[in-house]
């Protein structure tokens, strides 16, 4: 099969219809890393429709060329197969095109509405907002007032970034700034982490196979952790950081919406607001957080001065920007219990931290002991059953369990069942690329809708109040795990937290 059919039969051949994709912010970070080698990546495989193009919104004064050139380099950078072979890069160059202006100019969008109507065929239009959300409101009225919101002529959608909101009421009044120029229907918010593959695949595993559906409530799973931990500090992103936090950088909503499809029910059907609507269910159940119990079921901590790869990397507090006294959390962890039929009892526990040991994102389903013990063995050989889904690297499924040691003996060691999905023999798709061509075909099921952003943020509001008055924040070294006060998430469990440095075998 050659790699396209491949990747088509991956992404079941659907092929969307010519899309303008409008980047606001085209300029900046998130289009040169993400946006552009994941459009080019469509192209590659023919998953841009014809006629598509890629219209960049600048502020800088650039020529089309320009910003040809700049398309060029950065590809050159972050995906430079796109750009090596000339006729594919010719094919790439053909579809960009270039407005610029200030974004709160309304004769920007007048350039725009010309530029679409240069054009034959149908007008749909994907608005790729990569600015700040402050800019949200006064880009979404231009649009809607230069008539950019109608979908007479074609679909018109805007995508929006993370951090939705820095709490409850920011994040209500976003949504009523997007909801007032545009539908519900047409927004979508990404989570790139609903984008990854291995999250996809959660919900394939627990829905096409019914093997897994008698033991996935209270009887038999013990607890579920969920574990993001990056070996990368805050880089550049002071700015944003030092006001977000690890908790509301990554749990508030990467992490609560992983563990919302591990806690759904089935839904109805794939149609988005049926599988909306369960998650919206879980976060509905989850058990209020009083100001009296943050301290026994979250975390915080800050990195300090440490090594990573034997190279000493510098304190979070003297990152440039940072405040000599900052008490923002580069780890959180927080134990959460969902309050239905299903999962009464059963804790989830969540954690993430940036200059961790390791690079590795995982789901963790750990089941109950066996009510007996009938053998007698050595705590350290035997493991507990748990089910595994790697979400990076080495994206992939592993079962543990416990076998007998061959011999004469009745000896008992751990043994795993894996199934990588390198295995299964398909390229994969990076999140960037799933999301923008669910965009384009309108399937709105890994998009947070309104409701669930809002609901994420009211169950967190207890954790972040009591926090941001705290004048004090523990530390832990760079590149390792010592944050002790951690182990007392898992008191009432099972078993420690996973050693996330294992390495399976292919
Ligand atoms: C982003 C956060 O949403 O996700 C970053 O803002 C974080 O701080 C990143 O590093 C992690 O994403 P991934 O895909 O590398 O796990």
């Amino acid at each position: 099969m050659a790699a396209s059919d491949k990747f088509a039969s991956l992404i079941g051949s659907i092929r969307p219809e010519a899309t303008n994709i409008v980047i606001f912010g085209a300029s900046g970070d998130l289009t040169k890393r993400k946006l552009l080698p994941a459009l080019a990546h469509m192209h590659r495989w023919n998953l841009l429709g014809p006629n598509s193009r890629i219209i960049g919104a600048v502020r800088e004064h650039w020529t089309k060329s320009h910003w040809q050139n700049y398309v060029h380099d950065q590809l050159l950078r972050y995906f430079p197969d796109a750009v090596l072979n000339p006729s594919s890069w010719r094919r790439i160059s053909d579809k960009l095109d270039l407005v610029n202006g200030d974004l709160a100019d309304p004769e920007m969008y007048q350039q725009l509405v010309k530029s679409l109507h240069a054009h034959e065929g149908k007008k749909n239009t994907l608005f790729y907002l990569a600015i700040p959300p402050s800019w949200y409101a006064c880009v979404c009225q231009n649009l809607h007032d230069a008539g950019l919101a109608d979908e007479s002529e074609g679909f018109r959608r805007i995508v929006v970034e993370k951090p939705f909101g820095m709490d409850y009421e920011s994040a209500k009044g976003l949504n009523t700034q997007l909801q007032t120029y545009f539908q519900e229907s047409q927004i979508y918010r990404i989570d790139h982490y609903l984008g990854k593959e291995a999250v996809q695949n959660l919900m394939i595993f627990r829905f096409a196979n019914a093997v897994l559906e008698p033991l996935w409530n209270r009887n038999y799973i013990d607890h579920v952790q969920i574990s993001v931990s990056e070996s990368l500090g805050i880089g550049y992103r002071a700015g944003y950081y030092e006001s977000s936090g690890a908790f509301r950088d990554m749990i508030q909503s990467h992490l609560m919406q992983v563990m919302t499809l591990v806690a759904m029910e089935p839904p109805v059907s794939l149609d988005a607001d049926d599988v909306r609507d369960e998650k919206m269910k879980v976060l509905r159940s989850m058990r209020e957080i009083k100001p009296e119990d943050v301290g026994s079921i979250a975390v915080r901590a800050q990195y300090g001065a440490g090594e990573m790869d034997g190279e000493s990397v510098p304190a979070y507090r003297d990152e440039e920007n940072v405040a000599d006294d900052s008490c923002t959390e580069t780890f959180a962890a927080v134990k959460f219990h969902v309050d239905n039929w299903r999962w009464q009892g059963v804790p989830f526990v969540l954690r993430t931290g940036k200059r961790l040991p390791q690079r590795v994102s995982e789901i963790c389903i750990r089941f109950k002991e066996p009510p007996q013990k009938l053998f007698q063995c050595d705590e350290d050989t035997v493991r507990h059953n748990e089910l595994v889904f790697r979400l990076q690297p080495d994206e992939g499924m592993h079962l543990s369990m416990t076998s007998k040691q061959p011999g004469l003996s009745t000896a008992l060691r751990g043994v795993q069942l894996n199934a990588p999905y390198g295995m299964m023999g398909s390229g994969m798709p990076e999140a960037y690329e799933t999301l923008l061509h669910d965009v384009m075909l309108g399937e709105a099921g890994l998009f947070s809708r309104a409701d669930e952003v809002e609901e994420s943020w009211k169950i967190v509001a207890p954790i972040l109040d009591v926090w941001v008055k705290e004048k004090d924040i523990s530390s832990y070294p760079a590149g390792s795990f010592s944050i002790p006060e951690v182990d007392k998430l898992l008191d009432d469990c099972e078993g420690d937290w996973r050693d996330l440095g294992v390495h399976y075998e292919e």
